[in-house]
């Protein structure tokens, strides 16, 4: 977690630094700091968002051509002021970090024995000390940098700025991501391309252990052998635009509203081109499918459920078995391995260290048939990867995930089909008419959005609640889930999600007036089950929240509310029905009065354990 950016320039910094980490606040948002040269190295710390931060700054008349800038979600040491970074070794040496430093508490008895004191509880402190220990030998803080990252275990994205050498700032890379962006005589370090796309679009990716030295107009790089490298420039296809919230009030909202065109981004090579294995997943694809004899998916939150309605199309579509699993209950488990087996990973973020850790763990079992989808690309996963799908959502910043929720659907569907084919399971008409089905998904999604005012209404209701059941059957048992998370991730309502047969078996003990119910009723095979369910509900006094398909005929009753979604979508059904409860989490929210974007004790990438 943690977002990091930096930049040196011939201009002041600052105003640069402190919006580069507006757009970095949803790797952590509990507190604020940067650090500019100007004669010293003068550091503003905040403890709360960067607002607070932007606020001191002013008061300070904060300025400086060479700068650190930092947003922290506290692992080490609580949320205070001298736990915020960046932290400093003397007046000397000022530090960033974004990961884990695993030994830091045998490198802080060394340098303590060296005699440097610490300020702070966190790991970070021991990285500054670490390179002003090393830059006394050297007097050159690349040197001095790439000394110090040799002693460290564990992760980290860094960026360094000292006093006696200020037309440099050194970066490094360890199992966190650092991209590099290239100015006109400036250059920049940041978490990612989102924080510098401002000031260019020329971005350059370090890889692990890359140890970076920035000057004005030059870059240097060395690999974790030492040996100077060139990273190769790419031209990031973010624009400024797809950062800014333009009409939206939060970018949760903007992004729910952006998921018909994200969706059609995402598809558009299946819709124009067919089901090209090798050209959609990358070379080998096709015969990597063909044998693939079980897949395992390997996923955390709610790219996890993104899993859950993928297993339902990979063994009715493709037929072939799958497992779904959480990466950080894998990893640590004894399995069977079947190298024919194909290991898809899923991430949004591409950086979540349990289902990196739960793919290094798939890997070291001697599974190398892997495909990583993601929607970042030079990401830790895919890069781990053999074979990847990109999904096209462009930057998801609000901490609830909503379009690549459904974005991910649309990859793994996509997905399905090539199995299907690679396997013979397809015929040519076949395959038209999943892409036909396909084809329609971007609409019905539209078409769920309008339903925003009704759903808006039902928020009213269960923003005075303390808790909510979500119900689902079969392939929408994970809709359910996904409603439950995003109603207890952005509201603080407590949320539980249920296969709607499992009631009985337990959860009805809790269903009273005081408890809304929200039923996820497609008009699929399973219909006329689900209703049963329901029965239950409403003979226990419960109070039914449906969100049933056009051509379903349900009708309201006491008790129970209906929204009509859009007519029956087929294999892609629950696609359309994750639209209305993302809906329902943020009217709720906002009803709330909650930080919808920020939502308490969370962050967008989580790269702890
Ligand atoms: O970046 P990833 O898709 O790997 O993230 C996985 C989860 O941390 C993520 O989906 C989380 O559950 C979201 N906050 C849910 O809205």
């Amino acid at each position: 977690m943690c977002g990091i950016v930096g930049a040196i320039a011939g201009r002041d910094v600052v105003p640069m630094l402190t919006e580069g980490l507006k757009r970095l606040e949803y790797r952590g948002y509990d507190s604020a700091g940067i650090a500019v040269l100007n004669g010293a190295i003068r550091r503003v710390r905040r403890v709360g968002r960067v607002a607070e931060m932007e606020s001191a700054v002013r008061a300070e008349d904060l300025k400086g051509i060479v700068g650190i800038a930092h947003t922290r979600w506290a692992t080490h040491g609580g949320v205070t002021e001298p736990n915020a970074h960046p932290h400093m070794s003397g007046d000397q040496v000022a530090v960033v970090h974004n990961g884990i430093i695993e030994n830091h508490e045998e490198q802080r008895a060394r340098l303590k024995a060296l005699g440097y004191e610490f300020e702070s509880q966190t790991d970070t402190e021991v990285v500054a000390h670490l390179i002003h220990h090393y830059f006394r030998e050297t007097r050159d803080l690349f040197a001095a940098t790439r000394r110090a990252v040799a002693d460290l275990h564990g992760a980290y994205a860094l960026g360094v700025v000292a006093l006696d050498e200020p037309h440099v700032m050194t970066g490094a890379r360890m199992g966190c991501p650092l991209v590099i962006g290239l100015g006109d005589g400036e250059n920049y370090l940041a978490s990612d391309v989102s924080a510098v796309i401002a000031q260019t679009r020329r971005v350059m990716y370090l890889e692990d252990g890359d140890v970076a030295a920035l000057e004005r107009g030059r870059v240097r790089v060395v690999d974790r052998a030492g040996c100077p490298v060139e990273r190769r420039e790419h031209l990031s296809e973010l624009s400024a635009d797809a950062v800014d919230l333009g009409p939206y009030r939060h970018y949760m909202q903007k992004e729910i509203h952006e998921q018909p065109r994200a969706i059609a981004d995402t598809i558009e090579g299946v819709v124009d081109g067919g089901v090209d294995i090798d050209g959609l997943f990358g070379a080998g694809a096709t015969a990597l499918f063909r044998d693939a004899e079980a897949v395992l998916i390997l996923a955390s939150g709610t790219s996890f459920y993104a899993g859950l309605v993928a297993r339902h199309w990979i063994e009715a579509i493709a037929a072939v078995p799958c497992g779904v699993e959480l990466g950080h209950e894998y990893r640590y488990r004894e399995t069977i391995p079947n190298p024919r087996q194909l290991v898809v990973t899923i991430s949004q973020s591409g950086e979540t260290l349990d289902t990196m850790e739960a793919l290094k763990r798939a890997k070291a079992l001697g599974h190398d048939r892997t495909l990583s989808i993601c929607n970042v690309r030079e990401s830790a996963i895919p890069r781990a990867s053999r074979l990847a799908f990109y999904t096209r959502a462009g930057a998801e910043i609000g901490v609830a995930s909503t379009k690549a929720f459904t974005t991910q659907l649309v990859a793994l569907f996509t997905l399905t089909m090539a199995l299907a084919k690679a396997r013979g399971k397809l015929s040519a008409g076949g395959e038209s008419d999943l892409i036909e089905q396909l084809r329609f998904v971007p609409g019905s999604v539209q078409h769920a959005l309008n339903l925003e005012p009704q759903v808006q209404a039902w928020a009213e209701r269960f923003a005075v609640r303390d808790h909510a059941l979500f119900l689902g059957r079969g392939v929408h048992y994970p809709i359910a889930l996904e409603g439950a998370l995003k109603l207890k991730e952005i509201s603080y309502i407590h949320a539980e999600a249920y296969p709607a047969g499992e009631l009985k078996h337990g959860p009805l003990a809790l269903v009273d007036a005081a408890m809304p119910v929200v039923v996820i009723a497609p008009n699929d095979a399973l219909l006329e089950k689900v209703k049963s369910n329901m029965q239950e509900v409403r003979a226990r006094g419960g109070e039914i929240y449906v969100f049933a398909d056009l051509d379903s005929h349900f009708a309201p009753s006491e008790g129970v509310h209906v929204i009509r979604t859009p007519r029956h979508a087929g294999w892609l059904s629950p696609i359309v029905h994750a639209i209305p409860v993302q809906l329902l989490a943020y009217h709720t929210a906002l009803r709330r009065g909650t930080d919808v974007d920020k939502p308490r004790n969370l962050a967008k990438a989580v790269t702890v354990e």
